[in-house]
């Protein structure tokens, strides 16, 4: 047990993470795909901009609330969709219960393993997220039962490329936790008593199922199954996107855009909001930090739809300077996974005061009352920072 179970920085939960979680479970987090450029970029594009400070007039109360998608959020901070099976026994509904707790929204990933209903019980406001995976009838089902259960937004996420390859070696994850499979995990789990230990007092094993894809009377497929399913499923077009955008009916969000003429073609599809996302340098690696795609995106549809970014947010500051680069708000998933393995629920929620922390101190020293204010001013941008991808047309070059 740590002395103090609260922690000052998201790099201080990473460490207890790493030192509570069995290699596989932590390495999984970790993820990542090829050499790591992109989910190394992710971070260290945030380290290169700077700030503008302001030494006197700093304004006594500060403003960080704004909406997301209709939803009324007291920090522009949400929770990204995340398959979290093993890393805490209550999984995705003590994740929603920390967003609940700080004001914040829950999106809960179609590959969670906690039931949806279960998860909206928490009370946080719920956007539930899907792959384009499985037959049209099964995706109607799906969305219908997360509309039923109380989500007010759907993310689609369509930036996956199945890459499946890390330099670093990828975890050992089992198709099932049957005996067998935990006899054979047992060297790497047998230095990790407490994370154990929480599973033990709960009273149960991880549940390597996917349990918002069980199909109409059947069971929750295995999260390979639910993976195989989804590999085997023809990409959609942007006639697609548009059909689930339409059969959903509310707030509609696209995850996973980099390039400009994608966001165009999005806010022709109505899209409600659209996060510049490389599913945390998962994907295709090679591709740039989110942060230096965001000012392109931002300028080209910001004035059209919700910009938000995520990939590589550690920090308030972090949140801070994707906003003064055109983001209403981002999206968080490393960051609280590795709260939620710290501390569980109270882990994620220390996550996010830190975030919360951070960003009202970004903004009293750069002298802004309003998280609103925030503009690219604020920053120091090295030339050269930014990447357009796809673009034809000209947009404003840092
Ligand atoms: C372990 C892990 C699982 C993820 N699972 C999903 C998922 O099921 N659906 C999804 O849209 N994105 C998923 N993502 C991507 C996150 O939603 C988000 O885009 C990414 O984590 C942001 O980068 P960050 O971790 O640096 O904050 C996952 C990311 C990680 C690290």
């Amino acid at each position: 047990m740590f002395r103090n179970p609260w922690f000052e920085t998201v790099a201080e939960a990473q460490r207890r993470a790493k030192q509570k979680l069995p290699k596989s479970v932590y390495g999984a987090l970790v993820a990542g795909s090829e050499r790591g450029v992109t989910v190394e970029d992710n971070i260290t594009a945030f380290s290169e901009l700077g700030f503008a400070p302001h030494v006197v007039g700093q304004t006594e109360k500060r403003d960080l609330s704004t909406t997301v998608m209709g939803q009324q959020i007291s920090l522009p901070v949400i929770i990204s969709p995340t398959g979290v099976q093993a890393v805490h026994p209550d999984g995705e509904v003590a994740v929603a219960r920390a967003a609940a707790a700080r004001g914040t929204v829950m999106s809960l990933s179609s590959f969670a393993s906690k039931p949806v209903e279960e998860v909206a019980a928490a009370g946080a406001p719920l956007f539930f997220q899907m792959y384009w995976s499985g037959s049209r009838e099964a995706m109607l089902q799906r969305m219908d039962r997360a509309r039923s259960a109380g989500a007010t937004g759907l993310i689609s996420t369509l930036d996956w490329s199945f890459s499946n390859g890390r330099d670093w070696g990828s975890p050992v994850i089992p198709e099932k936790m049957t005996v067998k499979a935990m006899a054979r995990l047992a060297p790497e789990v047998i230095p990790h008593p407490r994370w154990l230990l929480d599973f033990a007092k709960s009273g149960r094993i991880p549940d390597l199922t996917a349990p918002n894809l069980t199909p109409p009377g059947g069971e929750a497929p295995t999260f390979f199954g639910a993976y195989g399913e989804w590999m085997q499923t023809p990409p959609p077009t942007w006639e697609d996107v548009a059909w689930l955008r339409e059969a959903w009916g509310g707030p509609f969000m696209l995850k996973g855009v980099s390039r400009v003429d994608d966001a165009r073609r999005a806010v022709d599809i109505g899209v409600t909001a659209l996060s510049v996302s490389n599913h945390g340098g998962n994907n295709l690696d090679g591709t740039p930090a989110t942060i230096r795609i965001l000012p392109s995106v931002a300028e080209a549809v910001g004035d059209q739809v919700e910009v938000l970014l995520d990939g590589g947010i550690r920090r308030g500051s972090d949140v801070a300077k994707a906003l003064a680069l055109g983001a209403r708000a981002v999206l968080i998933g490393r960051a609280y996974l590795w709260g939620l393995a710290a501390n569980g629920q109270i882990g994620v929620e220390n996550v996010l005061d830190i975030l919360h922390g951070g960003l009202d101190s970004a903004l009293r020293g750069l002298g802004r009352s309003s998280i609103h204010e925030l503009v690219p001013e604020d920053l120091v941008i090295p030339p050269g920072f930014t990447r357009t991808l796809g673009n034809p047309l000209p947009v404003r070059e840092y």
